[in-house]
């Protein structure tokens, strides 16, 4: 197959070429992949995350080429979209089809692959909040892949949703994916409090959306965008009584395989309930592009790459 492997040498550290074809376990089905979308770990953590010479990407959709071997999952020709730690960029990717869904007529490949990782973490993390309903919940970070689902969802769920951007230009489309309110830079201290938080970025914003948290609010602590550690004073919560709590939020805890969500996700999509959100799209010859453009937080939402097997 032809495949991006990681190599720290290489432009965005990536390295076209020829690797052996993946051979699937028992509860694996093998795919033709047409389009994979790049996460923040693919462009911030991609040395901790892959080993030189492995093949970067948890998001990829495309076609079965051949069904599981235990009888699990869809038939060969079934277009589906999958989430697995690594392996996306690639024309071949092997997955356990707990980890894979059907992907509803209508819905083109590319759309399906921008989905999974950020949609999940931003469906599970709206999930964990419980309900949202008339409540209001912040998201930090909301101009990104997951910030932009999780606008949307909080949205649906009925949340008077709070978006928060680095910069003017990146709060562009928000409002019309269902925030009430956008605020630009620092959360300010004396914002309406929130029953939610479903933080993206770390370091003080992170301490300045728990100082907003109502009584009894929940803070998901979903990535460190900025790098920055968070610092947070907790004898000031203590002293403003109530109880708050402060999670660190991972997208697989007790991982129950992602594709019934990529499913819901999917669903949302074909009813026109969830836009995907992409705000870049070329071959996967620009991948490296696209990955720059991640990393310098120029893509308002996801950057895809549609992959094929000549040229291009
Ligand atoms: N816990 C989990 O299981 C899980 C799962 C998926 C993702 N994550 C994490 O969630 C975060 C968001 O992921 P994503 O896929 O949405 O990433 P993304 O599309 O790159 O978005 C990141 C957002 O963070 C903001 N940001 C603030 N400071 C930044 C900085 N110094 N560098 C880059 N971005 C900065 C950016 O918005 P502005 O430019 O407007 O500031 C950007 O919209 C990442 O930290 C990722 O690692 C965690």
């Amino acid at each position: 197959m032809l495949a991006l492997v990681h190599d720290p040498t290489a432009p965005a550290a990536l390295r076209r070429t020829e690797l052996p074809d993946p051979v699937p376990a028992p509860g694996e089905a093998l795919l033709a992949v047409s389009a994979a979308s790049l996460n923040f770990l693919d462009v911030a953590y991609a040395d901790a995350m892959y080993a030189v010479g492995a093949v970067p990407g948890v998001d990829a959709a495309g076609t079965v080429v051949t069904a599981a071997a235990d009888g699990s999952g869809p038939p060969a020709g079934t277009r589906v979209s999958s989430f697995s730690m690594g392996g996306a960029l690639a024309t071949l990717r092997a997955v356990a089809t707990d980890d894979l869904a059907v992907v509803p007529d209508g819905v083109e490949d590319a759309v399906a692959a921008a989905l999974p990782a950020a949609g999940v973490t931003a469906l599970r993390a709206v999930r964990r909040l419980g309900s949202v309903l008339g409540r209001r919940v912040l998201v930090t970070g909301a101009a990104g892949g997951v910030g932009r689902y999780a606008v949307q969802l909080a949205a649906a769920a009925g949340a008077h949703v709070v978006a928060q951007v680095g910069a003017p230009a990146r709060a562009a489309g928000l409002r019309e994916l269902g925030a009430a309110d956008v605020i630009v830079s620092a959360v300010p201290a004396d914002l309406a409090p929130v029953h939610g938080v479903i933080d993206n970025v770390g370091g003080p914003v992170l301490a300045a959306a728990v100082a907003v948290l109502a009584e009894d609010g929940v803070a998901l602590a979903v990535g460190q965008a900025s790098g920055l550690p968070t610092t947070i004073d907790f004898e000031a919560e203590r002293r403003r009584g109530g109880r708050r709590a402060v999670e660190v939020f991972t997208v697989d805890t007790g991982h129950r395989g992602f594709g019934a969500d990529i499913e819901d996700l999917l669903a949302l999509v074909a009813a026109h309930r969830l836009d995907p959100q992409i705000g870049w799209r070329g071959s996967w010859e620009r991948t490296a592009e696209a990955a720059e453009a991640l990393r310098g937080r120029r893509v308002p939402g996801k950057a895809v790459v549609e992959i094929s097997r000549a040229g291009g």
